[in-house]
C-alpha cells in the first residue's frame, strides 16, 4: 500500500482488512528509493520491498507467495510487479495476483513522513479467511500447490482441525454430474485415517483428499441438488419404498428426490442410512461393490463433519446415481456360471429372519469368525451360504456374520499370491471394501426406527460379499503362506525402522507381511506400526485402492485388537502397500514444497 499524502494514513488495500492494532515502523528515506525505485527493507522482523511507481511508494512482502523468490529481482512497470521466476504478475496497490498458480502478495500501508517512508507492519489480512477462499480457489481451478498450501496453513492455524475437509466435501457434491466417485471416497478414507497418522502427516493426508476432490471434477459438469418435495414429506416407508420402486428402474432423478425429502423431513443419518443400503442390496453386488462403499462413505463424511441438513441432502443424494446406474451382478456372466450364484442367494434370502430368530437366544455367545471365515475361503458356493445361515442360527449377529466375511476378505490380501496378475490385487480389494462397507453399514442402521428390518435387508450384502470371496479363491491359488514372526527375539523398533527402506524396493511383497507380522509377535507399539504404515502411504502417489485397503484395515484392526485375526488385517495393508510402492512420489514433491514454503525456506537456493 501507498501514500504520498504526508503525515495522513491510508487503509490498507480494499480487499485487506487489518487484524491487530497499527505498528508504524521507520522503514526507509525517500532518498534510498532514487537511484532503482526499489530497496528491500527488513522491519519488525518483516523483510519488505519498497516500489516506487510514480508519485507513489508501496510496501510488499519481499517473498514471493508462489515460491519464495525475492520479488525485489522483479520488473515493475504499469503498475504490476512481474516475479521473475516463474513470472507470476501481481497488482502493486492491492498486491492482488493475476496468476491463480500464486497467491496474493501481502502488502503493507505506507507513510511517508517529511522524507522518511514509515510502514505498518501489523498482519493485513485474516490468513485463514484467506486461505479458506485459496482451497476454493485451488479446487476449482485445480492447482495442486495452491491446495497443499491451503491444506497446510488451515491444518496448522488452530481452527477447526475439519474445515478444510468440509470445504472439500461440500465442493466435490456439487461439482461432479455424475456425483460421489473416487475422489470423495479418498478423501473421506484419508480424514478417516488422521487420528492414526503422526500430526505432521495430518495436512499430507488432506492434501491427498483435496487434490483428488480437484482432479475428479476438473472438467466436469457441476451437479444441481433437487429440491424437496414440497410441504410435508410422506412418512419414513413410503418414502423407503419408493426409492426401491425407482432404483428398480434405474430413475436416478426420482430417488434422488426421495432422498432429499428425507433428509428435509428431519429423518436422521440411521434411518437414512436404512432407505439406502435397503436400495443398494435389492441388486447383486452392484458396480461392483462400489455403490454401497461410496454410500458407507458419504455417511462416514457427514460423521466428520456433524450433520447439517443441506450438507446432508447434497453428500447423500451424489451417491444415488451409482446405486441406480450400477452394473448388477444378475447381468454378469461370473455370478451365474458355471454355478448360478444369483439363484444360490436368492434362495437363502427368505431364511434369513428364520435363521435370525433361532439364533436368538444365543445372542452374544457366538465365537465362531474364524472357523467361518476359513470356510468361506472353500471352493464351495452351496456350502458358504448353509455355513453362513447355521452361523446366524447359531447366534452369531448380523454384523458379527459380516465381521466374518470381511475378515475372510482380507486373509484373501494376505495370502495373495504375488505369481498373480498384478491388476487382481484390485479384485481382492473391491471385495474387501464391500463386505467392510455392510460390515459398517450395519452398524449404523442398528439405531433406525426399523433396525431389525434394515439389518435383514442389509445382511444380503453380506452374503453378497461371501459370494464375492468364492469368486475370488483362483488368487489364493496357491495361496502365500500367511506371514509367519521372525526369530524370537527381534527388537520391534528395528523392525519398525526396516520398513520404510523395505518400501523403498519392489517386489517386497512377502517381507513386508513379515515385517508386520513379526514387530506385532514381538509386542511393538502398535500405534507407531499404524503411523507408519500410514506415512508409508502418503508419501506415495495417490492410489484409490491403496487408500481404501489402508483406511479399512485400520479400521478392521481396531475391531479386532486383541485377535490374532487384527495382525492379519495389517499385514494385508502391508502387502498391499508394498506390492504398489515405490511410485514416482511426484504429488509428494508438491507438497515437500509447501511444507518447505510454510517454513520459511528458500526453495530458489535448492
Ligand atoms: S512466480 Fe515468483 S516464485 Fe514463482
Amino acid at each position: 500500500m501507498a501514500t504520498t499524502h504526508r503525515s495522513s494514513t491510508t487503509p490498507a488495500s480494499p480487499a485487506a482488512t487489518a487484524t491487530s492494532a497499527p505498528r508504524w515502523q521507520r522503514a526507509a528515506t525517500i532518498a534510498d528509493l532514487n537511484e532503482t525505485d526499489c530497496k528491500t527493507v527488513h522491519v519488525d522482523g518483516r523483510t519488505l520491498v519498497l516500489w516506487r511507481a510514480g508519485a507513489q511508494v508501496y510496501a510488499l512482502d519481499n517473498r514471493c507467495p508462489h515460491m519464495g523468490f525475492p520479488l525485489d529481482r522483479g520488473t515493475c512497470r504499469d503498475g504490476i510487479l512481474t516475479c521473475h521466476w516463474h513470472a507470476a504478475r501481481f497488482d502493486l496497490r492491492t498486491g492482488g495476483t493475476f496468476d491463480q498458480f500464486a497467491d496474493d502478495v501481502q502488502v503493507f500501508p505506507v507513510e511517508l513522513r517529511g522524507d522518511e517512508i514509515w510502514v505498518d507492519t501489523a498482519p493485513q489480512r485474516d490468513t485463514r479467511a484467506y486461505y479458506r477462499q485459496r482451497l476454493r480457489d485451488g479446487l476449482e481451478q485445480d492447482v495442486r500447490l495452491v491446495l497443499a498450501k491451503s491444506a497446510i496453513a488451515l491444518a496448522n492455524g488452530g481452527g477447526d482441525p475439519h474445515e478444510p475437509f468440509r470445504i472439500g466435501l461440500d465442493y466435490g457434491v456439487r461439482h461432479r454430474a455424475l456425483g460421489w466417485g473416487q475422489g470423495l471416497t479418498m478423501h473421506t478414507a484419508l480424514a478417516n485415517l488422521l487420528p492414526q497418522l503422526e500430526p505432521a502427516d495430518r495436512p499430507r493426508a488432506l492434501y491427498h483428499g483435496l487434490d483428488a476432490i480437484s482432479r475428479e471434477t476438473s472438467g466436469s459438469a457441476p451437479r444441481f441438488v433437487l429440491q424437496p418435495l414440497p410441504g410435508t414429506a410422506p412418512d419414513l416407508a413410503t418414502m423407503t419404498r419408493w426409492l426401491r420402486q425407482f432404483i428398480a428402474v434405474r430413475d436416478d432423478e426420482g430417488a434422488e428426490r426421495v432422498v432429499v425429502s428425507a433428509v428435509r423431513s428431519g429423518a436422521g443419518a440411521a434411518d437414512v442410512a436404512a432407505m439406502l443400503f435397503a436400495a443398494a442390496t435389492d441388486y447383486r453386488y452392484i458396480q461392483i461393490g462400489h455403490a454401497l462403499d461410496f454410500t458407507n462413505k458419504a455417511f462416514e463424511a457427514l460423521d466428520i463433519t456433524g450433520w447439517e441438513t443441506e450438507l446432508a441432502e447434497a453428500v447423500l443424494s451424489s451417491v444415488v446415481r451409482g446405486i441406480a446406474q450400477g452394473s448388477r451382478q444378475e447381468e454378469s456372466n461370473a455370478w451365474r456360471h458355471p454355478v448360478d450364484l444369483v439363484a444360490l442367494l436368492e434362495a437363502a434370502f427368505p431364511r434369513l429372519e428364520a435363521a435370525l430368530a433361532d439364533g436368538a437366544a444365543q445372542r452374544g455367545a457366538w465365537a465362531g469368525r474364524v472357523p467361518l471365515a476359513h470356510k468361506l475361503l472353500e471352493d464351495d458356493p452351496a456350502g458358504n451360504v448353509e455355513a453362513l445361515l447355521d452361523a446366524l442360527r447359531a447366534g452369531a449377529s448380523a454384523e458379527e456374520l459380516a465381521s466374518a466375511v470381511t475378515y475372510a476378505a482380507g486373509l484373501r490380501i494376505a495370502r495373495f499370491h504375488t505369481s498373480n496378475e498384478f491388476g487382481d490385487w484390485d479384485t481382492t480389494l473391491h471385495t474387501l471394501t464391500f463386505a467392510h462397507a455392510v460390515q459398517m453399514g450395519l452398524r449404523r442402521v442398528a439405531s433406525a426406527a426399523d433396525a431389525d428390518g434394515a439389518a435383514l435387508a442389509l445382511l444380503r450384502g453380506a452374503f453378497d460379499a461371501a459370494m464375492s470371496v468364492y469368486l475370488d479363491r483362483f488368487l489364493n491359488t496357491p495361496p502365500a503362506p500367511l506371514s509367519a514372526p521372525g526369530p524370537d527375539g527381534a527388537r520391534p523398533a528395528a523392525l519398525l525402522a526396516g520398513l520404510l527402506p523395505l518400501l523403498d524396493r519392489q517386489q517386497q511383497v512377502n517381507e513386508a507381511g513379515a515385517l508386520v507380522a513379526a514387530y506385532l509377535a514381538a509386542d511393538g507399539d502398535d500405534a507407531l506400526l499404524l503411523a507408519t504404515l500410514g506415512k508409508a502411504l502418503l508419501r506415495e502417489d495417490r492410489d484409490f485402492h491403496t487408500i481404501q485397503t489402508t483406511e479399512i484395515a485400520f479400521r478392521q484392526y481396531a475391531l479386532l485388537r486383541g485377535t490374532p485375526a487384527a495382525a492379519h488385517m495389517l499385514i494385508a495393508a502391508a502387502r498391499y502397500l508394498a506390492a504398489h510402492a515405490p511410485t514416482a512420489r511426484a504429488q509428494g514433491q508438491t507438497y515437500s514444497i509447501a511444507l518447505r514454503l510454510h517454513r520459511g525456506e528458500r526453495i530458489y537456493e535448492g
